[in-house]
């Protein structure tokens, strides 16, 4: 259904509201009086945004690994030693700065051994998630063939420009297993058997990986751990780990949502040894994934889920409503985390995050937990990664769930089609954001209100980031109205603009969304904006993510 036969159906439709065509949109309208306002507070800057923020996930599950990432050398997919080239160069136009590989649950349950030496004498194994997949899955989704394993992970990386995040096994390998991953990707040329094995393979130079996972999900398909459980598995498995001269960024598992349980339980037992043990976490993993949309009627994970691209505006509301729950989890924990560090020597990593709708919805039937993003993923992804932005002394990094054919995915792929969807456009729209400096910034519209099943709802109408780098400010910013423009004063205080751009999506439908076959349906549109002695005004489409970018004098 279009946004403008919706709108008739009355879920919003009220007198006075601004439709807005694409025709009809001018980004600095004289004839209205604005209704928002933005004040970038240059004297409150709040830290530095860690590029890391917008890091990236790829599990062995269902077509993200084969068929999204790998297609093998012989391939007549275009590839750089097997894996997909499209891929690799959209993911270096983003930065894309990290990527955490091989699972989710798949990690506690792999081998890293299965996946190195000679393609074709590496193990067939059965993948965690085959009891899952669908009928129509290929047998390569059910049965890894291990032809991706660390070595072809890290090039990959290494191809983008990218830093590996390696999650390793607590559930079902010993610590043993962990360290010799640690040496077999870290030790120097020639320095050990192992370092001998990976130059074997072509890789004489150590790969160096920082990042590293210790399971992951312990609470659930991790183990079913305890938090005292897993905190001393935690502390076992990380008691001695090669070093090789780099410091190693170790990463617990941590809280489902607002578990705030596992978070305190966790460290309370970590630090039961002492305070110093808090030295070994670099990070404390936190996910949350936005599928409850019901409406308030049941928390059953299966029976409140909703679909993907079959959505009205009240879904398009609950999503979103979803998802801004992220704010409270991030100064949730942190408050959690402040109670046994002071200092805040430990950060949080939201490695998994984003929208899960029911299956059905897929883009190549077959690939399990595959979804199309529409318009209402890219601006629940904006919101998120402003959320986070809002936050940069907090997160040290964030991984959205996942990269190619699986959740929240920034690209779709099956054998030669490849799309770019609307939450990999949202990641070139923020990507100046990344090791910017992040200011205060107070966002004032007005409040929306929608009709949740006979009951009054209400949603802020305007919301966003800032961050400044050198004499570039970028502004980012949501209107999750779908009918309404917000028609937005823009005011520096403590600097001035010398000229200006607004960088949009949005469409008249919000359920807009790319396809194999109509790739450019949903992209970004640029738009000089004019500045009158200092000062700015832009309009923000309804159902639109946006960045501002803004050179200073
Ligand atoms: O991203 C899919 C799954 O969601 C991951 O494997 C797991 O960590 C989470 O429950």
């Amino acid at each position: 259904m279009k946004r403008r036969e919706f709108l008739k159906k009355g879920t919003l439709a009220a007198a006075g509201l601004v439709l807005w065509s694409k025709r009809m949109w001018n980004s600095t309208p004289a004839s209205r009086t604005t209704d928002s306002r933005i004040e970038v507070l240059f004297d409150e800057p709040l830290g530095t945004i860690s590029p890391n923020i917008y890091g990236h996930f790829a599990e062995n599950l269902g077509g993200v690994l084969y068929d999204g990432i790998w297609v093998g050398e012989k391939s007549r997919v275009p590839n750089i030693d097997g894996l997909r080239k499209e891929l690799i160069e959209h993911m270096r136009r983003i930065k894309a700065p990290v990527i955490r590989y091989p699972g989710g649950c798949f990690a506690d349950s792999y081998d890293w051994r299965d996946g190195i030496g000679p393609a074709d004498k590496r193990p067939r194994r059965t993948n965690f998630w085959a009891n899952a997949e669908p009928e129509k899955a290929p047998q390569s989704h059910r049965y890894d063939s291990n032809a991706l394993g660390t070595n072809e992970f890290v090039h990959f990386c290494k191809l983008i420009g990218a830093e590996p995040y390696l999650a390793a096994n607590v559930r079902s390998l010993p610590a043993e297993a962990f360290q010799q991953w640690v040496e077999y990707c870290n030790s120097p040329a020639g320095s050990t058997t192992l370092a001998e094995a990976r130059a074997a393979a072509g890789y004489a130079e150590p790969f160096r990986v920082k990042y590293w996972g210790v399971g992951n999900e312990s609470w659930g398909c991790g183990g079913e751990f305890t938090a005292q459980e897993y905190a001393v598995e935690f502390r076992r498995y990380t008691a001695w780990l090669p070093r090789f001269g780099d410091d190693l960024s170790l990463i617990a598992s941590g809280p489902n949502t607002d578990d705030w349980s596992w978070t305190r339980e966790f460290l309370t037992e970590v630090v039961r040894k002492g305070p110093g043990q808090l030295r070994r976490i670099y990070g404390m993993a936190l996910h949350h994934y936005a599928w409850n949309l019901s409406r308030g009627k049941t928390q059953n994970w299966e029976a409140g889920k909703g679909d993907a691209l079959k959505f009205d505006a009240v879904d398009w509301y609950e999503l979103l409503r979803e998802g801004e729950r992220m704010e409270g989890l991030v100064t949730g924990h942190w408050h959690v985390l402040s109670e046994f560090d002071r200092d805040h020597r430990v950060k949080l990593v939201v490695d998994e995050w984003g929208p899960w709708y029911r299956p059905g919805g897929e883009a190549t039937p077959g690939n399990l937990l595959e979804q199309i993003p529409t318009l209402r993923d890219a601006v629940f992804s904006g919101m998120t990664l402003d959320i986070f932005n809002r936050h940069p002394e907090k997160i040290a990094m964030a991984n959205c769930a996942q990269l190619i054919n699986c959740l929240n995915n920034l690209y779709l792929a099956h054998e030669d089609k490849f799309v770019i969807t609307p939450v990999g456009r949202v990641f070139e729209l923020y990507a100046s954001h990344q090791g910017g400096n992040a200011l205060r910034t107070v966002f004032s519209a007005p409040t929306l209100h929608y009709d949740r099943d006979g009951k009054s709802a209400t949603f802020w109408g305007l919301r966003g980031s800032a961050s400044v780098r050198d004499k570039n400010l970028t502004i980012t910013a949501t209107n999750p109205s779908p009918s309404e423009s917000r028609l937005t004063e823009i005011s520096l205080r403590g600097a001035s603009a010398k000229n200006a751009s607004i960088n949009w999506m949005s469409d008249t439908d919000i359920h807009a969304h790319n396809t194999f076959e109509h790739r450019d349906a949903l992209v970004p549109h640029t738009i000089p904006l004019s500045v009158n002695d200092g000062a700015l005004v832009v309009e923000f489409p309804p159902a639109c993510v946006a960045a501002v970018n803004i050179q200073l004098s």
